[in-house]
């Protein structure tokens, strides 16, 4: 499973791509909104920090297919490593029809049924992002829903890639690769959060007190 973060902060992308462990970026209109900047100022530096796929959602008040082609193709015209998000609706997947067929990759968002990640798939989304921490939030496993869709893609040799996304902690981590998923975007904290273990930081200590006692500083 390969890691992309989930932010729109471009100094967690940087600290992030600098540790080596990311190589895309996920972002969506609440986390631009959150950093209260330019989206294509954000998405221009973030293609300059990470060779990757980095997604760019249309905006959250274009409802229309019409709209969402017209905005997908201004995101995809900002860098070659741009991937267009699009939301999971009808509208949506008339727009990812046509962008896929115009070689334009796309990432079908908010994914909360298997249901809708088979139709993303077959209207040519490049990857789809099933969001399993809004489903914990209302008692539903999030992790059953991305093992359905391993399932089933695999089954029918779906070639859509599937990013676990709303991922809260460590454990959605290990779950999700347990599970098999492709990609899971990440947020900068519980990349951290993964780095850290209360054995490692005493170990650290340990060979730290050693070391003085014996040779000093
Ligand atoms: C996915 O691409 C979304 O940006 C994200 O994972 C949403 O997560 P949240 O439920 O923590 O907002």
């Amino acid at each position: 499973m390969r890691f992309f973060i989930d932010t729109a902060n471009t100094e967690d992308v940087k600290k992030a791509n600098d540790m080596g462990i990311i190589c895309g970026v996920t972002t969506n209109p609440s986390l631009i909104a959150k950093e209260g900047r330019d989206f294509v100022e954000v998405i221009k530096e973030i293609t300059s920090i990470v060779d990757g796929p980095i997604s760019g959602e249309v905006k959250a008040t274009t409802e229309d297919a019409e709209g969402m082609i017209a905005e997908g193709r201004e995101i995809a015209a900002i860098h070659p490593n741009m991937v267009v998000k699009i939301p999971m609706t009808v509208e949506g997947l008339k727009a990812v029809k046509v962008l896929t067929a115009e070689g334009i990759r796309t990432n079908v968002t908010l994914v909360f049924s298997a249901a809708q990640a088979l139709l993303a798939a077959r209207a040519g989304a490049t990857y789809v992002s099933p969001f399993l921490g809004r489903l914990d939030d209302i008692s539903m496993p999030g992790i059953d829903l991305i093992c359905d869709i391993m399932d089933i893609f695999k089954e029918h040799g779906i070639e859509t890639e599937i990013i676990a996304a709303s991922v809260r902690n460590p454990i959605h981590v290990i779950d999700c690769a347990k599970a098999g998923a492709d990609i899971a975007t990440v947020p900068y904290s519980v990349l951290v959060q993964m780095v850290k273990h209360p054995l490692t930081d005493q170990g650290i200590e340990k060979f730290k007190a050693d070391y003085k006692t014996v040779f000093g500083e």
